[in-house]
């Protein structure tokens, strides 16, 4: 597998020839290094309705006829768009072609401002992305919870993506929290340092993260990890 980092919560992953697109949040990120013309894509996840994970995603699916992969609500809204959708929700799994995915819990809010306001887009979610005998636990936009034990007793986790800016999300402290209860092998930070407002020192989350067990690895907008 293959995960690249587009800044904010954004990331492809690659697994085989099957793209995987996370969070799309490009045309409204000055750190991302690609432009939602630039992407490629089979599939669209969605953790929350927020504008910074939905993002690009009409435009997107749109052009690549990618299928998004999100909440019921959130799911709803693009399929009344006419794009194709597979719905889910939290404690819900599904084979797809690239391997198996699973909604966890995120404790967080879920709305998107469209036309009509801003509407509820039900309930956050994090991801459990399994295939090729490996597995990516993306947190999406969330507090730390003790479940999270769970998660990592459920499946071995090769790589965890979790938010560590503060203020909407978990910061640095419990984000190495998070760390002891998943027991992931390598953490990529994302949220964090998109704006002031979520500034995180990464040394401080790279020493926790050590100290925790986990190999940091901290990805710069455009850069990849290979798993
Ligand atoms: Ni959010
Ligand atoms: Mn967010």
């Amino acid at each position: 597998m293959k995960l690249t980092y587009y800044g904010h919560s954004a990331f492809l992953l690659e697994i085989g020839n099957h793209r995987l697109l996370m969070d799309p949040f490009l045309s409204g990120n000055d750190k991302s290094p690609v432009k939602p013309d630039d992407v490629s894509c089979d599939y669209i996840l969605l953790t929350h309705g927020h504008e910074d994970h939905v993002g690009d995603t009409e435009q997107i699916a749109k052009a690549n006829k990618a299928t998004i992969i999100a909440n019921f609500e959130l799911g709803d809204y693009f399929a009344d768009k006419g794009l194709t959708t597979h719905p889910m929700y939290i404690g819900g799994q599904h084979q797809f072609p690239f391997g198996n995915v699973k909604f966890t819990i995120a404790h967080h809010g879920s709305s998107l401002a469209t036309p009509d306001g801003r509407l509820p887009m039900g309930n956050p979610a994090g991801l459990l992305i399994t295939a090729e005998g490996k597995t990516v636990y993306n947190a999406g936009d969330t507090g730390l919870f003790l479940d999270m034990k769970l998660i990592g007793e459920e499946r071995h986790i090769d790589v965890a993506l979790l938010p560590i800016g503060d203020n909407f999300t978990m910061g640095v402290d419990d984000a190495v929290k998070a760390i002891k209860f998943l027991g992931p092998k390598k953490v990529v930070p994302m949220h964090y340092n998109t704006w002031p407002l979520i500034e995180a020192d990464t040394e401080v989350f790279s020493r926790g993260c050590e100290r925790a067990g986990a190999d940091p690895k901290i990805l710069a907008p455009g850069e990849s990890l290979e798993f």
